[in-house]
């Protein structure tokens, strides 16, 4: 039996999975090169074809995520609207429609909006059109659109499409992931949270001895919206930039959060297991404006900070009270907030408390097949056969012959010397010398972060790394941590988790050791010193092990620093001539070692210590 999985909203993506094993998935921004693309995932499919051998006659099954789409995310919204054009959504097109009653058309307020590349669907007859305006009768005649092209495009019959609600994606996706480990767990709720998808933005659902069991969602969370609107005041990016909050709010002061923190919490409330918006917020993002004007940066940060793990620790408490259970799988985009995910760790109704790798909708397409695959056989058949590989390797692999075009491009033969380097005896030696590491080898990782095939690497306790990366790389924001992959064998000895909670995907904040706070110092949050790991171990990621354990032998830390192998907002670099064209032709950063497959490229001696490379 195999299932094609499809995301066509934003991040949009695809896997196939074999008889309930996945076998690959793969993000499309990968390789359009465009940050969180959307629409049809053309290029991921092709890509899942070649890595498989399978091709469309092969597919027994087409899971789409989502059953409603909106014109606005097929014309790819998400990833390309800028600021400004967030604002503009509020201050213009939200405020006539709500404040003013005022029917304004979408399309006038963006009319200079055009998608950045084209799209993976034809937008010919799609009108671009926010949600709020998409009646039934459009919602049915853009699933009809979609199932059409799908078939078309696939050369499939169209009975064999089927598509799935996002948030039934989420949690199937969240706990298949996880589901060898959760086999012999009695009773597991699996709770979604997210700034929206098919007209929710929560979910639970009880997994009972192999039963599983959803809830009617009678009230939206708005956790997740109140979030994105605070980012957007704060002048960032809502749908790229939500993570910054998480990284400043530890820098706000009691006194100057605790304002803020007042609004946000009197404006949405967590009863039992629903939510209740305060009636005076009739939109978010006018109603907060006018409450925060007179509130400090940090302190909204770090207020909205506060209210998201105080209301998401009310709602667990309760939801494991109603449910009777203390294991959780938690998915779905507010699922990526590390912090709240260590108060939810540290709470004394939370005993086993599992987060995929990239639970926002980058995975929808993971969960939709699997819905897919429960449709047919049923949860209990499902959850034996479910096979998702440990390590969230599951993208495509180096191609060969664009490594060949790398290692004969003119830039690489004329600058950079290369020296196999398969037991990372050179490239540790570089690492402890305080130098900055590009890493790519084998299968891509899933998800927005890069563990340890597509990174940069440098010395954890080497607090000039952080100026390095920052500087001539990466264009961090000076408040954002860094994070560091961890040998197994060194977890305990830097951070503390007493509950033994699985850490291999970066995806929850733990609390360091005082080792920890040394060895790691550049690779934790500097002023809380949390840091959000991802431990190593020789089974799932045996190359990366060997790699940090050399450096491990000459050192004796335990860990790398990592981060993920791109510049500023752009996607995970996939080949390496992608390195070329973002990273190393470009002016204003320096690549003075690459490491690809088993060969370390170091840049010439004549200009290694130059840092930034002109040519
Ligand atoms: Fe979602």
């Amino acid at each position: 039996m195999i299932i094609l999985g499809i995301n066509d909203t934003h991040d949009a993506s695809a896997c196939l999975i074999k008889d309930g094993k996945l076998i690959i998935a793969v993000q499309e921004e990968r390789f359009r090169r465009v940050k969180q693309i959307g629409s049809f995932p053309k290029e991921s499919i092709k890509n899942i074809f070649k890595f498989t051998g399978y091709s469309s006659k092969d597919i027994d099954r087409v899971a789409v995520a989502c059953k409603i789409m909106t014109g606005s995310l097929l014309h790819n919204v998400v990833a390309d609207f800028k600021i400004d054009d967030w604002r503009k959504l509020h201050e213009v097109y939200f405020y006539n429609l709500i404040y003013r009653k005022k029917n304004i058309s979408f399309k006038k307020v963006f009319k200079n909006f055009k998608p950045s590349i084209k799209l993976g669907y034809p937008l010919k007859g799609i009108k671009i059109d926010s949600n709020t305006a998409t009646t039934h009768s459009v919602h049915l005649k853009i699933k009809k659109f979609r199932k059409k092209h799908i078939s078309k495009f696939l050369k499939i019959d169209q009975n064999k499409i089927d598509f799935y609600d996002h948030h039934h994606c989420h949690g199937m996706y969240g706990y298949f992931a996880f589901s060898k480990l959760l086999k012999n767990k009695k009773k597991v709720a699996i709770v979604t949270s997210d700034g929206g998808g098919d007209n929710r933005c929560n979910s639970i659902s009880l997994v009972n001895n192999l039963n599983l069991k959803s809830f009617p969602t009678k009230t939206i969370s708005l956790i997740g919206k109140i979030y994105e609107t605070a980012t957007l005041l704060l002048g960032m990016n809502p749908a790229k930039h939500v993570y910054k909050i998480m990284g400043l709010a530890p820098y706000a002061s009691e006194h100057h959060k605790a304002g803020p923190r007042k609004i946000f919490l009197d404006s949405f409330k967590v009863r039992g297991v629903n939510f209740y918006r305060n009636k005076k917020m009739i939109d978010y993002f006018v109603y907060f404006k006018k409450k925060l004007n007179i509130h400090r940066f940090d302190g909204i940060a770090g207020g909205v900070q506060d209210f998201v793990e105080i209301l998401l620790s009310k709602w667990f408490n309760n939801i494991s009270k109603k449910l009777n259970t203390k294991n959780f799988v938690f998915s779905g985009g507010v699922a990526n907030n590390v912090k709240a995910n260590k108060i939810l760790i540290e709470n004394e109704n939370v005993d086993n408390f599992y987060v995929p790798p990239g639970p926002g909708d980058e995975s929808l397409s993971i969960g939709a097949a699997y819905a897919s695959l429960v449709n047919l056989v049923g949860f209990k058949k499902t959850s034996e056969i479910a096979d998702i590989p440990k390590n969230a390797y599951w993208g495509i692999p180096i191609d060969q012959n664009n490594f060949l075009r790398f290692k004969k491009h003119p830039i690489i033969k004329k600058y950079y010397k290369a020296i196999k380097d398969k037991k990372f005896k050179l490239t540790s030696h570089y690492l402890a010398k305080g130098e900055i590491i590009f890493f790519c080898k084998g299968r891509m990782e899933f998800g927005q972060r890069a563990l340890g095939h597509r990174s940069i690497l440098c010395d954890p306790s080497n607090i000039q790394s952080i100026y390095k990366i920052n500087s001539a790389i990466k264009k961090r924001d000076f408040w954002m941590p860094f994070t560091p992959s961890i040998l197994d064998s060194f977890k305990n000895k830097y951070f503390k988790n007493p509950k033994k909670i699985n850490c291999d995907f970066m995806t929850i904040s733990f609390d360091t050791t005082d080792l920890g706070k040394k060895h790691l110092k550049a690779a934790i949050h500097p002023y809380d010193n949390t840091v959000r790991p991802q431990v190593v171990t020789k089974k799932t990621c045996v190359d990366y092990f060997n790699l940090i354990n050399e450096f491990k032998k000459i050192t004796g830390i335990g860990a790398l620093l990592n981060t993920s192998l791109n510049v500023h907002d752009k996607p995970i670099i996939c080949q390496p001539t992608d390195l070329i064209d973002e990273l190393i032709n470009n002016k204003n950063t320096a690549a003075n070692f690459i490491y690809i497959e088993d060969t370390l490229f170091t840049k010439k001696t004549s200009i290694l210590n130059k840092n930034i490379l002109r040519i």
